[in-house]
């Protein structure tokens, strides 16, 4: 498996976007967000995706020049149509403007609908987060990828609806919730199928509504469906992701188009607008340091919060550079050849 210095990394996949027509300031946003979903320890929202996203500029799927439209603005509301741009490009926009509002009136509620894949959720939630603001999202994937039975059925009726939150902390690493409402994301899936490993058990069933853990199943004719995790709560949460996200923005439901896209819906709220940032830091840096010294049950070595062990990864990958799978890499450079891209020393 090739191990690439992350700068390397993103320069390579811009070079590949913009051989495949991006514009080149979004080809550069786009490879640095997906760099990082590898930084981070997310492989499945990584650059595996390059290869699906040049598939999709083809389709239709992606405008690649496609610009950011504000369709509603009040002081503490936003609405904004992607038009189908990449959602790295769209998602850094509408956070960034809806940073600013929530930093001017305290609160931002944003709602984003026609973005291309947002790709890792957590990044929007960073960014909150590196400026001082709390905040929680819902996605869903804009009617399409629908992938999830609901509790207790056997076919996919909803997408993988992620939620994210996060949350600054003056000490340390932000904490940063950032997960899909199936037990796993389906890109965990592809890359358990690319490695030929097998999934934990009840991370999805198979067409006869069976657990199964060989992810050829998942792929079948008919297909798998993923379970949504947490029984019962996961499913409610991943209805009302649907809902906020879908039925607020204009995009709509689950309802199984071929289009994969997303929409949003997160609010971001300023700490210093309700009982002030001081209390906030001390508050949720006691809660931190409660739980991170709570005693360990056998077979732990150690408590950690949401958003530590993508912090722990990153700063292991930034030195060590980011290591694909060889699958994966073979489709990266025979995208590239068909350009005329220079490959990168691994
Ligand atoms: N754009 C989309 O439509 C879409 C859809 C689904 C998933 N995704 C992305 O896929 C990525 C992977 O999602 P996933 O569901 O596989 O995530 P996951 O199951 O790996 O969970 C990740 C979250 O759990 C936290 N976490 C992990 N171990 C922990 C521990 N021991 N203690 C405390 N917290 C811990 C992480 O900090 C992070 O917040 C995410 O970035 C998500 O945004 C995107």
């Amino acid at each position: 498996m090739p191990a690439i210095q992350s700068e390397a990394l993103a320069a390579f996949v811009q070079d590949i976007f913009i051989a495949y027509g991006v514009p080149e300031s979004k080809a550069e946003t786009v490879a640095i967000s997906l760099t990082l979903g590898n930084l981070k320890g997310h492989d499945s929202h990584g650059v595996i995706r390059v290869i699906e996203y040049v598939d999709w500029i083809a389709k239709g799927w992606i405008a690649p020049s496609a610009e950011l439209e504000i369709v509603r603005e009040t002081d503490s509301l936003l609405l904004v149509d992607g038009h189908f741009g990449f959602g790295q490009v769209i998602g850094r926009e509408a956070t960034a403007l809806a940073i600013e509002k929530a930093k001017a009136g305290g609160v931002c509620v944003l709602s984003i609908r026609q973005s291309a894949h947002l790709g890792r959720i957590g990044e929007w939630a960073e960014m909150a987060a590196e400026e001082g603001l709390v905040c929680f999202s819902f996605t869903n994937t804009h009617g399409g990828g629908v992938l999830v039975a609901p509790y207790g059925g056997r076919e996919r009726r909803l997408s993988a609806n992620p939620l994210g939150a996060g949350a600054p902390l003056s000490n340390g690493e932000p904490l940063i919730m950032d997960f899909a409402t199936s037990t796993i994301a389906e890109g965990k899936m592809k890359v358990a199928r690319a490695k030929g490993e097998s999934v934990p058990a009840g991370c999805f069933v198979n067409a006869q509504g069976e657990m199964a853990t060989d992810p050829e199943e998942y792929y079948a004719d008919p297909p798998g469906a993923l379970l949504p995790f947490g029984g019962h709560k996961g499913y409610s949460l991943s209805l009302f992701a649907d809902i906020l996200a879908g039925a607020l923005s204009g995009a709509g439901c689950s309802k199984g188009e071929a289009r994969v896209a997303n929409a949003m819906l997160a609010v971001f709220l300023d700490p210093k607008a309700f009982a002030g940032e001081a209390f906030f830091q001390q508050e949720t840096e006691a809660l931190v340091r409660r739980v991170k010294d709570c005693p360990t049950m056998s077979g732990v070595d150690e408590i950690l919060v949401p958003g530590e062990p993508e912090a722990k990864t990153y700063a292991q990958r930034i030195q060590s550079g980011v290591t694909i799978e060889d699958s994966t890499w073979e489709r990266l450079t025979r995208l590239a050849h068909e350009r005329s891209v220079p490959i990168p020393e691994a």
